[in-house]
C-alpha cells in the first residue's frame, strides 16, 4: 500500500463519548509509524481556544440556540479550512475529530472535500455498550478541559445535558462513504465500495482497537547457535543457554492470563514451548528478510559485501538487503501483527526478533523513524509495555 499521493480526510462522526478521540488518536500513531503525515483537527480544541470555558457549557450545545448553533458552525468550518490548508499542502492524511452528527453538516464536509479534491470518509462509532460509554465518560471528564472547572457531579450533570442536545439532533451516517466502528472491535460496517485496499486497512485497525488497560511484553527468542557466532536470519534452534531463558521466561509468567504470539521460526516457537497458555504462531513476525546476506555473520558481510555495510551505515532505516527487506519494509510486513495486538483483550507476550521488536517498540512508544534500527533490544531481556490510560498513551521498561 502506498497511498502518499492521495489526500484523505478522515472524518470522524458520533455522539460525544463514543471513543472518536481515541481512535483518532491511535490511528494518527498508527499512520505516523507508517512514515504518514497524519494530523488531527479537533473542532472541541478550536473551540475551547476561540471561546473558552463558556463554550463548555451545555447551554453551548442546545440546538434551539440558533446563535449558539451559528458560532459551532463557524468554528467547525475554520478548523476545517485549516485541515484544509494543511492536506492541501504536506500533509497525506487529516483526521477531523468532531461529532458531525448531522446530515446537513457532513453534507459540507463532503462537499469541501470534492472542491478541494480529497479522498475522504466518514468514521461513525456507534456505541450502545453502558460498560464501554460509562469508561469513556469517566476518562472525558477526568482529562477534558471542558471540565476542569467543574466539580465531579456537576461535570457529569452537564454531560448529561450535552450529551441529550446531541442526541436530539444526531442522524446516523447512512449516504456517504463511511464504515461505523460498533462498540471498540464488536463488528466494523464497511460501505465505501469496492477495491479501497487502504480504507479497508483503516477498518481493520479501528475495529481492531479496544479501551482494554491491557499490558504487552516483548522480548527475543533464547539465545540460538547463530547468535554464538554473530550470523543473521536463518532458522537456528536454541542452545543450552537459550531453552534456558524460555524456561525462565514460561516461570516468570505462570498463572497470568496472557496469550504468546511467536514468529514462524524455530527459535521463537521452542521459546515458547515451555508456557501452557494459548499461543499464536503469525509470520508477519519473522526476523527481518536479510535476503543474499542471510546465514552470514557481520563480519562476512564487512568483508564480502563491504558495500552493504556501507549502505546500511548510512541509512539503516531504508536500507533494503539485495533480495531482502528494510526496516521500512518490515514495519509495512509487521503492521498485520500489530492489529493483532491490538485485538486482543488479554495481556499479550511477543517472542519475536530483534529488528520486529524494534518496529513493535517504535509503534507504542513513538520513536524518531531514523532512531528505531538502533532501538537497545537485547537478549533476554523482557520489555513491558502499558498503556497508562485510554487518552495519554504508553509507558515502557525494561525488565
Ligand atoms: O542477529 C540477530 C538478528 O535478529 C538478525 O537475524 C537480524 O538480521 C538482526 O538481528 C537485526 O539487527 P540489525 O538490524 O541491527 O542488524
Amino acid at each position: 500500500m502506498d497511498n502518499r499521493k492521495a489526500k484523505l480526510a478522515v472524518i470522524m462522526a458520533g455522539l460525544p463519548a463514543r471513543g472518536k478521540s481515541y481512535l483518532s488518536l491511535r490511528l494518527q500513531r498508527y499512520l505516523e509509524w507508517q512514515g504518514y503525515r497524519a494530523r488531527i483537527f479537533n473542532v472541541g480544541a478550536y473551540r475551547r481556544e476561540s471561546l473558552g470555558a463558556p463554550s463548555s457549557k451545555s447551554d453551548f450545545f442546545d440546538p434551539r440556540e440558533p446563535v449558539f448553533a451559528r458560532e459551532r458552525e463557524r468554528i467547525a468550518k475554520r478548523c476545517f479550512g485549516d485541515l484544509a490548508e494543511w492536506l492541501g499542502g504536506a500533509g497525506d492524511i487529516a483526521i477531523y475529530d468532531a461529532t458531525n452528527v448531522t446530515a446537513s453538516r457532513r453534507d459540507y464536509l463532503r462537499s469541501e472535500c470534492g472542491r478541494y479534491g480529497f479522498e475522504h470518509v466518514f468514521v461513525e462509532n456507534v456505541c450502545d455498550d453502558p460498560e464501554i460509554i460509562e469508561k469513556i465518560i469517566r476518562i472525558k471528564l477526568e482529562h477534558s478541559a471542558d471540565y476542569a472547572g467543574f466539580g465531579p457531579e456537576a461535570a457529569r450533570a452537564d454531560f448529561a445535558r450535552r450529551l441529550g442536545h446531541y442526541e436530539s439532533v444526531y442522524e446516523t451516517v447512512s449516504d456517504a462513504a463511511h464504515m461505523k466502528i460498533i462498540n471498540f472491535g464488536l463488528s466494523v460496517v464497511r460501505a465505501y465500495g469496492e477495491e479501497r485496499p487502504f480504507l479497508d486497512e483503516i477498518a481493520d485497525f479501528l475495529g481492531a482497537v479496544n479501551l482494554m488497560d491491557k499490558e504487552v511484553f516483548l522480548t527475543r527468542h533464547g539465545e540460538t547457535y547463530f547468535n554464538c557466532e554473530d550470523r543473521i536470519g536463518g532458522d537456528s534452534p536454541l542452545t543450552e543457554r537459550g531453552a534456558g531463558y524460555a524456561g525462565r521466561l514460561a516461570a516468570h509468567f505462570k498463572g497470568k492470563d496472557l496469550v504468546v504470539f511467536t514468529s514462524a521460526k524455530r527459535r521463537t516457537i521452542e521459546t515458547a514451548s515451555f508456557f501452557d497458555c494459548e499461543m499464536v504462531v503469525l509470520p508477519e513476525l519473522n526476523e527481518i528478510n536479510s535476503g543474499l546476506c542471510d546465514g552470514l555473520s557481520y563480519a562476512e558481510i564487512a568483508e564480502r559485501r563491504p558495500e552493504v555495510n556501507e549502505a546500511r551505515n548510512y541509512d539503516k532505516l531504508n536500507f533494503r538487503y539485495p533480495g531482502g527487506e528494510s526496516y521500512m519494509d518490515l514495519i509495512q510486513r509487521v503492521k498485520k501483527a500489530v492489529i493483532r495486538i491490538e485485538a486482543e483483550k488479554r495481556d499479550v507476550l511477543v517472542i519475536a526478533h530483534r529488528a520486529v521488536n524494534r518496529c513493535l517498540v517504535s509503534y507504542f512508544i513513538p520513536t524518531p523513524p531514523e532512531d528505531i534500527p538502533y532501538i537497545e533490544m537485547p537478549l533476554d531481556r523482557i520489555i513491558r509495555i502499558a498503556r497508562l490510560n485510554a487518552h495519554y498513551g504508553c509507558d515502557w521498561k525494561v525488565i
